[in-house]
């Protein structure tokens, strides 16, 4: 039987930083950041937005035209939990209205964990086909200032419905996997930033792409030439084609033209380039961009890798479905992109400095654009989430917002 992603929609924060800018400020070439990592901006939350309201945002899209009763689970990837016990994805079953029948927990293992929640959700669906399930991957990359980390930081989140009518993309249970023990990249519960060995997790990402790959090979049969296209963990653009020449030289592929190789891949970075690592949401925003930006990819098969540092990688695949670019929400997504607003370096720096009161007190986050859904507050160390009630297609508010920006630079 058949099962797969429904639908796909992702959301990005309204404000980002120009690796320009962040280049020259610390005195890097421009062309290390747009080049060599293969970035051009990075997505900036503001106070009050957080996994909880990015996720809600992407999956109150990714729902449109979906019956909510149906859905059976959700499953909330992340890596920037804000609770050691209660699942973010809780408070998105509250602001999206889901059913109470409607199961919710956390997954967590790096990047990799919305991976696990596709692969739950696909189990779960082939079992019980007339249920659906709602992965929702959300994350907030955060590293030290002025460290190699920096320039590859970013924010999002995304949603996938999964069920047995799969629109999009058909899913193989079949796939391939590895994991080990290893430090490549880890952030403490007492701390906000992660903590990585930048060159090492390149070669641990690559050695994991190899062992998950022959796996994959050993559960499916499949050979590199019979997938269209491939989608990579991007935790800079610039990995995946690290990735893609690793993969086609241990498949002996290495010697085909750069821009064949490269015309793989090429679709899947668009979104990304733009936005920065989010972590869990990166393949799969990844995979968004891929679907959006090709129009005839009907019936080809897709390699799709998933990476956790720690770590624990995936490599999984599945069909494109005939009639896939009517399910879309490309429209949606560009003029989201479209509408983000630009920071200084000064804005930036304010708004990673600040940081949300740990001590009880009541507090009111300043009001941002936020999409659908805002941290208020918090008070009594509980977070209060509100709604915003706004049509789909009212603008963001550029002045109402410049105000509070400038309010953390007083
Ligand atoms: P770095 O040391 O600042 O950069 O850190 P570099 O010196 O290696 O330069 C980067 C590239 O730019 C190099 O290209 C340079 O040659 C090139 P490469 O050798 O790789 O081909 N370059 C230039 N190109 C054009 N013009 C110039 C120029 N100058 C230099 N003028 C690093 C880079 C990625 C290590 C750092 O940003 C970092 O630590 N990032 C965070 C870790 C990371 O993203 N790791 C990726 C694999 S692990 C992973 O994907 C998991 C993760 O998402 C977390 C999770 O699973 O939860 C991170």
């Amino acid at each position: 039987m058949k099962a797969g992603i429904e639908s796909i929609s992702f959301y990005a924060p309204h404000y980002f930083v120009d690796l320009r800018t962040l280049a020259r400020r610390r005195g890097a070439d421009p062309d290390k950041f747009l080049k060599g990592l293969g970035q051009e901006k990075m997505g900036v939350p503001p106070p009050d937005e957080d996994i909880v309201t990015m996720g809600a945002n992407a999956a109150r899209q990714a729902l449109t035209g979906v019956d909510p009763a149906t859905i059976d689970t959700l499953l909330f990837a992340t890596e920037s939990g804000i609770d050691q016990s209660k699942a973010a994805g809780i408070y998105v079953h509250h602001l999206l209205g889901l059913p109470s029948r409607c199961k919710a927990y956390e997954l967590k293992q790096a990047c990799c964990s919305s991976t696990a929640g596709v692969l739950a959700a696909l189990a779960l669906v082939r079992q019980e086909p007339h249920k659906r399930a709602l992965v929702v991957a959300s994350d907030v990359a955060r590293y030290g200032l002025g460290t190699p980390g920096e320039p590859t930081q970013g924010a999002g989140a995304v949603a996938l419905v999964i069920s047995a009518t799969p629109k999009l993309v058909a899913l193989d249970i079949e796939h391939g996997s590895y994991t080990e023990d290893v430090m490549d990249f880890w952030r403490p519960n007492y701390r906000e930033e992660a903590l990585v060995d930048g060159k090492y997790s390149i070669k641990v990402y690559l050695r994991a792409l190899s062992e998950a790959w022959r796996d994959y090979v050993r559960q499916t049969g499949r050979r590199f030439e019979d997938h269209a296209r491939f989608c990579y963990h991007l935790p800079f653009t610039r990995m995946a084609e690290k990735a893609h020449l690793h993969l086609a030289k241990l498949t002996g592929h290495g010697e085909e033209p750069y821009e064949t190789l490269m015309a793989q891949i090429e679709s899947s970075l668009r979104y990304n380039r733009v936005v920065g690592n989010s972590y869990t949401a990166s393949l799969y925003i990844g995979l968004a961009s891929l679907l959006e930006g090709e129009r005839d990819l009907d019936g080809q098969r897709l390699g799709i890798f998933s990476y956790g540092s720690g770590c624990m990688a995936a490599y999984l695949s599945g069909v494109v479905q005939k009639g896939y670019t009517a399910h879309l929400h490309a429209d949606h997504h560009k003029r989201m992109l479209d509408e983000r607003v630009e920071l200084s370096f000064e804005e930036y720096a304010a708004l990673y400095e600040h940081h949300l009161p740990t001590d009880g007190s009541a507090y009111e986050t300043a009001r941002h654009e936020t999409g659908f859904f805002r941290l208020a507050g918090l008070n009594e160390h509980k977070r209060i989430y509100e709604k915003i009630e706004r049509a789909d297609s009212e603008p963001a508010h550029a002045e109402a917002e410049r105000k509070a920006i400038a309010g953390h630079l007083a």
